[in-house]
């Protein structure tokens, strides 16, 4: 069935959800970002989607931070968060922007992989302080490097190195401080696995 929702822009976002613990935790997911209703496909093994499972909510948020994305992709990072308003969710205090959303709909993907689509409402939204910076070849360079990395297991360490080697050049020559770290972080995880 065709949605007018899978023909907007896939944006990469960090979710907090609330596990059965209580515990916060920060995953990175490709969103696409409509309105008032977003969807995501979070795979069946990750926290995100056994959380979303178990509450039916979350905080999607936009940051141009690419050392929290890459770890909320590769690791778990522990940002400063407060409550959300309409949800019993965590808002990332240094987000660019946020929506806090309440699952419509969870059902299996038709793609043959172990992930579902969900389907999610936008019951309220907010801005944080400081206005997002422009593209930057950098930043997404680090965010293709997680990527990459994330696949260690099924492409091999070599495939692996040569695209990074290829994005550390782009890091190199646009980056600043925060841009290097998040590449370094992605390289160490590689490195620790391969
Ligand atoms: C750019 C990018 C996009 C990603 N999109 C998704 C996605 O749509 N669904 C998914 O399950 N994982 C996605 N991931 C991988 C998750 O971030 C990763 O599996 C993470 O460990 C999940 O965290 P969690 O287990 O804490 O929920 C993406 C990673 C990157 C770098």
């Amino acid at each position: 069935m065709s949605d007018a929702l899978d023909q907007v822009p896939l944006i990469e976002t960090v979710v907090t959800t609330t596990g059965t613990d209580g515990a916060v935790n920060c995953g990175a997911m490709g969103v696409r970002w409509g309105e008032p209703e977003i969807v995501f496909w979070p795979f069946h093994a990750t926290r995100t989607f056994k959380n979303l499972c178990f509450r039916g909510e979350a905080v999607v948020h936009l940051t141009d931070d690419v050392l929290l994305f890459v770890q909320a992709a590769l690791g778990h990072p522990r940002p400063p968060m407060h409550p959300a308003s309409a949800v019993a969710g965590s808002v990332i205090e240094e987000a660019n922007a946020w929506r806090e959303v309440i699952v419509t709909e969870i059902t299996p993907s038709d793609d043959g992989l172990a992930r579902s689509r969900v389907r999610a409402q936008v019951v309220a939204s907010g801005t944080g302080t400081r206005p997002p910076l422009g593209l930057c070849r950098a930043r997404h360079a680090a965010v293709e490097a997680s990527i990459v990395a994330s696949r260690l297991r099924w492409l091999g360490a070599e495939p692996v190195s040569a695209e990074l080697a290829r994005l550390q050049e782009l890091v190199d020559k646009t980056g600043g401080p925060r841009e290097r770290e998040a590449m370094a972080y992605v390289r160490r995880y590689v490195a620790e696995r391969s």
